[in-house]
């Protein structure tokens, strides 16, 4: 499912970065965050531990805390919703689109109270957010923190990267990730000059240059190391990125008439960034099963939506229901498209699938 890259440039990279014994807070954390914003079109970028730190750093910087209330999608990967949790806040989870499988607007409507400070809209397997989110909560005063934990370099429009869509945006570079760091890792940015002044002394301890601690704060800081492979890496992002989408392409084509699997759309004006490629299935056991007989990878996204899981289990919304996302949690099987697949391996991937979907008991949704 994923080959994280590995090069001369990224190995050189890191051993300059350790043979400078200059290991933390220095040029390369400063130089990433510059270079990563300024590809996303944001005004500042700063590098943090996680995907995760930098959702709960994000809640942080809106002030955001107990007695208020974070709207989330319920299909997504838990931090999104557990970082509402941490910071004593409420998370409301609502239903998402039956054609994009990212928030949706109407239930965002219907779920608004005078509490509501903040959504968080996830530009789920890298497909963006409807545009409007941005108009909604602007004429409503809410937050929009972008998730973009699994969107690099997906873009609106001709410009508009993930990253510069919201107030604040965080993005992960667990290996896996379209853009990675040789370790765990996370950006935190924005396009806000007030929220720009204070990103990075957030992750150090709210310090200022006496350092003295002005807010709450911890040690969230990223790593020299992993920021200098990170720079690397972000030279090669749209060429990967090119890739993931030619094989998306290829998918598309190739599965197009294949029947009893609802392949993923795009977005109108929009260009997707494909960290995953999923497809709805109706038996995804069956269906993984045959291509792992055919050798081929997957995984099911999202096996359990968050309001279902153990840690909500006594949240008001544990047993509710969301019609899209109960219909397509746990049937939703993502198959190989990182950039290093090559033509036979992607040819390999085809053929699998046009296998299951012929032999698997009751594909189809
Ligand atoms: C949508 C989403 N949000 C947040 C995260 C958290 O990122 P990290 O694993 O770097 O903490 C992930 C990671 O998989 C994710 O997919």
């Amino acid at each position: 499912m994923a080959r994280p890259s590995w090069d001369d440039e990224m190995r050189d990279a890191a051993m300059e970065t350790l043979d400078s014994l200059h290991w933390v807070k220095g040029p390369q954390g400063k130089a990433f965050g510059e270079e990563f914003s300024r590809y996303c079109g944001a005004i500042q970028g700063t590098p943090c531990q996680s995907g995760s730190v930098a959702l709960w750093g994000a809640l942080r910087l809106l002030e955001i805390g107990p007695g208020d209330e974070v709207l989330v999608p319920s299909l997504t990967y838990i931090a999104t919703a557990t970082c509402v949790s941490l910071v004593g806040a409420h998370p409301v989870f609502v239903d998402v689109e039956p054609d994009y499988w990212c928030v949706d607007l109407a239930a965002l409507e219907a779920a608004r109270t005078e509490r509501t400070k903040a959504v968080i809209g996830v530009h789920l397997f890298g497909q963006l957010c409807d545009s409007e989110l941005q108009s909604w909560c602007e004429n409503n005063n809410i937050a929009y923190i972008e998730d973009a934990a699994q969107a690099h370099g997906a873009t609106q429009g001709p410009s508009g990267k993930a990253g510069s869509l919201g107030d604040v945006a965080c993005f992960s570079f667990f290996p896996s990730k379209n853009l990675a760091v040789g370790g765990e890792g996370g950006m935190m940015m924005t396009k806000r000059n007030d929220l720009a002044a204070r990103m990075d002394a957030l992750v150090n301890h709210g310090r200022d240059a006496r350092l003295e601690s002005h807010e709450l704060g911890s040690n969230l800081r990223m790593s020299e190391v992993t920021a200098a492979i990170g720079r690397v890496q972000l030279q090669r992002l749209d060429g990967w990125l090119h890739r993931r989408r030619e094989i998306a392409e290829q998918y598309r084509h190739a599965f197009d008439n294949l029947a009893g699997i609802q392949l993923p759309k795009i977005r109108n004006n929009t260009q997707h960034a494909w960290h995953q490629y999923c497809m709805v299935v109706k038996s995804p056991e069956s269906f993984t099963a045959v291509l792992d007989e055919q050798g081929i990878d997957s995984r099911v996204y999202y096996s359990q939506p968050c309001h279902r899981q153990g840690v909500y289990a006594s949240h008001p919304q544990h047993n509710a229901t969301f019609p899209i996302t109960d219909a397509i949690a746990s049937h939703l099987v993502a198959i190989p498209i990182h950039h290093q697949l090559t033509e036979s391996e992607v040819q390999r991937v085809i053929r699998a699938v046009t296998i299951a979907t012929s032999v698997s008991d009751g594909v189809g949704k």
